[in-house]
């Protein structure tokens, strides 16, 4: 295949890089991301038409703050390379160029009006107002000699800024993020009229380079596959059957955290409708219950769950290699949001928490192999249409790797279990019923360790709390709570109190991603 036109996405640790390299593949035209300290060879073996800088949690005059090699902005200028700094991108820039950046008193967070002073080229299209998201801690005080100030904000009085001349261009805030609403004009003004790109790169292209990776990879050898029955692990293991037939051995793990029915279901879907020759459940409940006794630290929780899935992977390899010989690979689910909250994609991002796909031990003998590592859910989804997977795996909400033990906070028990369980269940049932299970991003019921007086009947009780949370995302980098009908809420929380022995009180979280997170630890 003929190299598609690229963008480029350097990553300085930024929480949203790859929603970047995300929002750029949307628009048709290929983009990956390299980290920021990436030999300048491998830059140019790309024949990038555009590189973005991206935001990092650092300060640019920090002693180890990520800096890009000395040559870097002289290839671009030589090969007409246009360039465009976000957040960090835009420190580095003024930085690079003589600049001057302080730091804020007070970290700046949130939505902001910026005026546009100069539309051409990177704002076309823009109103002279717009709400943009800002979130940084410094600030450029003072314009590098020949660049212009194209935007700015009350709080923020150099926001964008460029050098037509030398095809540079920065923004202080994140285009990149939906609560940008002009965000993606922005980018399709960077990547078609600046960049030059053609729309020349589809999904379609994805699954057949991808097939060929593996293929290349694997060779003759065999993967165990972990499937949790979500989207991803399904789409990850169609792509592997597709590669290399039936060499992949998929094994769920029943991990004792399971929400009802779904060891059953997961079974079904995966022996009768996807018809794999080998799946295997592997009932390791009590080994997992009985490492999380006692635990209620959220990372150590989710460390344990990890390390326990590869134990048991491991041990279902030695298993297998008896009757079908050595399985050389692991593969994985995982995506681009899982690597980027457990901090993964670069020494610089921070770790927000440790996805149980991601914190693999050092000593590992399994090889990983994750096809989706550079995608979001609804491109995992779009795959999963183009494979011709059936709707209702595609659409099935979320459901993380650490399993329930992640909705309920402090420790793990069975009756904890048995809570969630229960009321999760008559949660997705009615908001099926209600028609929004398809509209909402996730719905589920957590538990908080705490309990309330309530009255029953005539009498006094003193039981446990359920917490409903329902979300709208795009890509779960940024969420915002559902906005139900108040009357269906009502009904939900009748039936916990009703249905479900030990609840008394059931409560709605309406908190939204930045600052809360989708899940509750
Ligand atoms: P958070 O809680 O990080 O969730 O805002 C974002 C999305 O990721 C899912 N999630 C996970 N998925 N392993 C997974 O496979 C994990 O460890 C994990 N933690 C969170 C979560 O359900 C949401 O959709």
């Amino acid at each position: 295949m003929n190299q598609p036109d690229t963008i480029l996405v350097l990553d300085f640790g930024g929480q949203y890089t790859h929603l970047i390299a995300r929002r750029i593949r949307e628009l048709s035209v290929y983009s990956e991301v390299l980290p920021f300290n990436v030999k300048l060879d491998r830059i140019k073996s790309f024949k990038p038409k555009g590189i973005i800088l991206s935001g990092g949690p650092q300060s640019i005059y920090a002693q180890d703050s990520p800096k890009i090699s000395s040559e870097f902005f002289a290839y671009c200028e030589e090969n007409k390379i246009p360039v465009l700094g976000i957040c960090y991108g835009l420190h580095h820039i003024a930085y690079s160029f003589a600049g001057k950046i302080d730091s804020l008193p007070k970290k700046e967070y949130g939505k902001r009006t910026l005026k546009i002073l100069k539309k051409k080229p990177l704002l076309k299209g823009l109103n002279t107002t717009e709400t943009v998201w800002m979130s940084h801690g410094d600030q450029i005080t003072e314009l590098p000699a020949d660049f212009e100030l194209i935007a700015s904000s009350e709080t923020c009085p150099i926001a964008a800024f460029q050098n037509v001349n030398k095809q540079i261009y920065a923004v202080q805030f994140h285009v990149e993020v939906s609560h940008t609403p002009k965000g993606m004009q922005i980018l399709k003004n960077f990547v078609y009229d600046i960049c030059k790109c053609k729309q020349n790169w589809k999904m379609a292209d994805f699954i057949q380079e991808t097939i060929s990776k593996i293929r290349e990879k694997v060779q003759n050898e065999k993967v165990i596959m972990a499937v949790s029955g979500g989207v991803d692990s399904t789409v990850a293991a169609i792509l592997i059957e597709k590669a290399i037939g039936d060499r992949i051995f998929c094994i769920f793990v029943d991990n004792g955290l399971m929400r009802k029915n779904e060891v059953a279901e997961v079974k079904y879907r995966f022996q009768n409708i996807l018809k794999f020759k080998h799946f295997f459940v592997e009932d390791a409940s009590k080994l997992f219950l009985s490492r999380l006794k006692g635990i209620t630290d959220p990372e150590e929780k989710r460390k344990i769950i990890a390390y326990t899935f590869i134990e048991v992977f491991e041990a279902k390899a030695e298993e297998l290699k008896k009757q079908y010989g050595e399985i050389k690979f692991l593969g994985q689910g995982t995506i681009a949001p899982d690597r980027i909250e457990s901090g993964v994609t670069s020494r610089t991002s921070a770790r927000i928490k440790s996805h149980h796909n991601v914190s693999l031990p050092e000593k590992m003998k399994l090889q990983v192999i994750e096809p989706l590592q550079l995608l979001y859910k609804d491109e995992v989804r779009k795959v999963g249409e183009q494979l011709g997977i059936p709707r209702e795996f595609i659409e099935r909400h979320p459901f993380p790797g650490p399993s329930l033990a992640i909705r309920i906070i402090g420790e793990v028990t069975e009756e904890k279990l048995r809570i969630v369980r229960e009321s999760d269940a008559i949660l997705i049932e009615e908001i099926k019923k209600a028609g929004i299970y398809n509209k909402v991003w996730q719905a589920f019921t957590g538990y908080l360790p705490i309990k309330s007086v309530g009255v029953m009947g005539d009498a006094r009780t003193y039981q446990n709390m359920v917490l409903i949370r329902i979300i709208e995302s795009k890509d779960a980098m940024t969420a915002n709570f559902a906005k139900i009908d108040w009357d269906l809420l009502e009904h939900i929380a009748s039936r916990i109190i009703n249905e479900v022995p030990g609840v008394n009180r059931v409560v709605y979280d309406v908190s939204n991603k930045p600052p809360a997170t989708v899940e509750l630890e």
